[in-house]
């Protein structure tokens, strides 16, 4: 959500931004901007929509002056929260332009500062100028209000009166070689360089330069020249931070030939679980490794309930989790969603466990019931892909999902490796319980075959393709399933819904005939999850129920079950398991499926409109 990219070096910055921001684009895509030191002045630039319009207003950057001459210089790139995407709330903005010149600051601000509106009454009354809607434009103006000749002090002095969140990049006109950085709630990675340094608030925007990195804490504030970096806290106190590597391949972030990321995605995860569950499967005592949860089977054996916390995608592969706790280690699970968490007065206490799980790690609600549950005394652990963030350094015990970078704004391989954690972890949680070595060596092995099968539903990408062709047409869908299956349902509607614009529902299959039913009709195709399993008969009696009032159906089925085949107009076949595997599997059919049905209804897949990866604002 909004993305930036600073840099302070030896070279000229505008390349390095334009490529930063060209990096960060699925963070937010609505606006963007950068603001240079050159020739003793602030340019700023912005554009509204894509990096592609800004690129082209700037011009010729390589042969101007200006641009070789500027060797600091910030930059962001938009998802609008307050104010319209338009040129003026683009980001950076300038403070101090009142005086000839041009801008004393140039800021660019992710987050949220709650108590904008009476800092802007204040600074009104102080005759400052205000040129656009946003929160940003605020604190760019309190800053400039306190700086006389120290920026990093004015910087602290007016982050001290901000409520909300923040990561922020700030030059300043008669600091040629400073950049001044800081964060509170908004991440902000700095990567290091021999003479250079570049800032960005996530890494793939670094990792073409430096794969060592500093990850600001929480009301940091670092003051950046050149290679040098002193970071203190906003009371002006110096504190170390350590280096950590970055392990992600610049490749891992590129479309490496793929038409769109989450193509590219979606096929990356065969390797991707394989990457989850790598050294994590104990095959001979059936049962899985998870060093990082930090609890040994007397512990585990203790706790009474695993509560799930997290948003959208990553709430729905909880969802399956809390299937498998129950279904494998006969413990007490519940999901939540982590807004509704964090804001209901939840009941935790020393014998839970809340696991809250994130792609992103950042998502500030799920961070929001991260932080209501330590309160309350509970034990808390992370599901995270992205080392380094805040969500997993806070809970500081947890599991990584090693999925590699997800630049698609619609997740794909992040769900199918939560899923596949969760599974270990319910296994895990199992076997300190109440199964058996045999029955651990069972769900161990179907765990172990997960990267085989999925490369098996990926080999039907044509036939997927094909039947999305008939789906192009259709405003309005079902998705329905029960059991394990439910929440592959509740994935699959999202998935569509967000990048083809499809309207999709997804209902518990029982819950059709208690109102939704009366919506079915021959525009009103649904699609079922029957594979084969508990409760798929009464499922395929809600197929024959969808088809009796002229709903065609989608049907996707177990390899060679022909019974399924004949209750439906299309299926899609995937290898036969266990329906907790299937709820992986079958996510993997949909995703194709959403993709090609996105695509032919030419959609901006990776993109997709009011959206934006990461959703760091409540
Ligand atoms: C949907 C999607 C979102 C995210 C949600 C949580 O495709 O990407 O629903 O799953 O915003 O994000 P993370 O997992 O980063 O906390």
């Amino acid at each position: 959500m909004c993305g930036i990219v600073a840099y302070s070096g030896t070279k000229s910055a505008t390349p390095i931004l334009l490529n930063g921001l060209r990096k960060l684009e699925y963070r937010g895509y609505d606006s963007a901007g950068i603001a240079i030191h050159s020739d003793n002045t602030i340019h700023i630039y912005k554009e509204e929509g894509k990096v592609a319009n800004l690129i082209d207003s700037i011009g010729d950057y390589e042969n101007d002056a200006v641009h070789q001459q500027c060797h600091v210089g910030i930059a962001h790139t938009r998802w609008a929260t307050h104010g319209p995407p338009t040129k003026e709330n683009a980001h950076p903005h300038g403070a101090g332009f009142e005086e000839p010149g041009g801008s004393r600051i140039a800021l660019v601000h992710n987050g949220i500062i709650e108590n904008y509106r009476a800092l802007k009454s204040r600074l009104e009354a102080e005759g400052k100028v205000f040129l656009s809607d946003t929160d940003s434009e605020v604190l760019s103006h309190l800053i400039e209000f306190y700086y006389t000749d120290d920026l990093a002090k004015a910087i602290s002095t007016a982050l001290k009166e901000v409520q909300g969140t923040f990561g922020i990049a700030c030059i300043a006109k008669d600091q040629p070689d400073m950049l001044v950085v800081a964060r509170r709630g908004s991440p902000i990675v700095i990567g290091l360089g021999e003479d250079q340094t570049i800032v960005a608030s996530d890494a793939s925007a670094i990792i073409s330069h430096t794969r060592q990195a500093v990850y600001l804490d929480d009301n940091d504030v670092a003051i950046i020249r050149g290679g040098k970096i002193d970071i203190k806290t906003l009371d002006a106190k110096p504190v170390q931070r350590d280096t950590a590597d970055i392990d992600w391949s610049e490749g891992a972030a590129e479309k490496g030939g793929y038409e769109h990321y989450m193509l590219k995605e979606i096929f990356e995860q065969p390797t991707a679980i394989r990457n989850s569950i790598r050294g994590r499967i104990d095959l001979d005592r059936g049962t899985s490794v998870l060093a990082g949860l930090g609890l040994d089977s007397r512990e585990i054996v203790d706790l009474q309930r695993l509560l799930i916390v997290g948003c959208g995608t990553s709430m729905n592969a909880g969802l399956v989790g809390e299937y498998a706790i129950e279904d494998f280690a006969g413990m007490l699970s519940e999901v939540e969603q982590a807004a509704e968490f964090r804001y209901r007065n939840p009941i935790v206490g020393s014998k839970d466990i809340v696991l809250a799980i994130s792609q992103s790690g950042e998502t500030a609600d799920t961070l929001a019931a991260v932080r209501e549950a330590q309160e309350k005394g509970a034990l808390v652990a992370g599901l995270v892909n992205v080392v380094g963030s805040t969500i997993a350094r806070e809970t500081g015990r947890g599991i990584y999902l090693h999925a590699g970078p997800e630049i698609s704004v619609a997740s794909t391989k992040a769900f199918t490796c939560q899923v596949s954690v969760l599974l270990l972890i319910a296994l895990k949680f199992a076997r300190s319980r109440r199964l058996s070595r045999e029955q651990g060596i069972k769900i161990a092995e179907e765990i172990n075959s997960l990267p085989e099968l999925v490369e098996r539903v990926l080999e039907q990408n044509d036939a997927i393709a094909k039947i999305a062709e008939d789906f192009v047409k259709f405003d309005n869908m079902f998705y329905i399933g029960r059991g394990y299956l439910f929440p592959v349902a509740l994935e699959g509607a999202l998935k569509i819904k967000e990048i083809s614009y499809i309207h999709a529902e997804a209902y518990h299959a029982a819950e059709l005939k208690h109102g939704p039913i009366a919506l079915l009709e021959e525009s009103m195709p649904v699609v079922a999850l029957l594979n084969a399993g508990p409760g798929m008969e009464k499922t395929l009696g809600n197929v024959e129920e969808c088809r009796a009032r002229k709903s065609p159906v989608l049907g996707v089925i177990s390899e060679g079950d022909e019974d399924a085949r004949a209750a439906c107009d299309w299926v899609i076949e995937v290898p036969q398991s266990s329906q907790f595997i299937a709820t992986v599997t079958s996510t993997v059919a949909l995703q194709l499926f959403s993709y090609h049905v996105a695509r032919l209804r030419g959609c901006p897949i990776d993109q997709p409109r009011n959206l934006a990866k990461s959703v760091t604002v409540e």
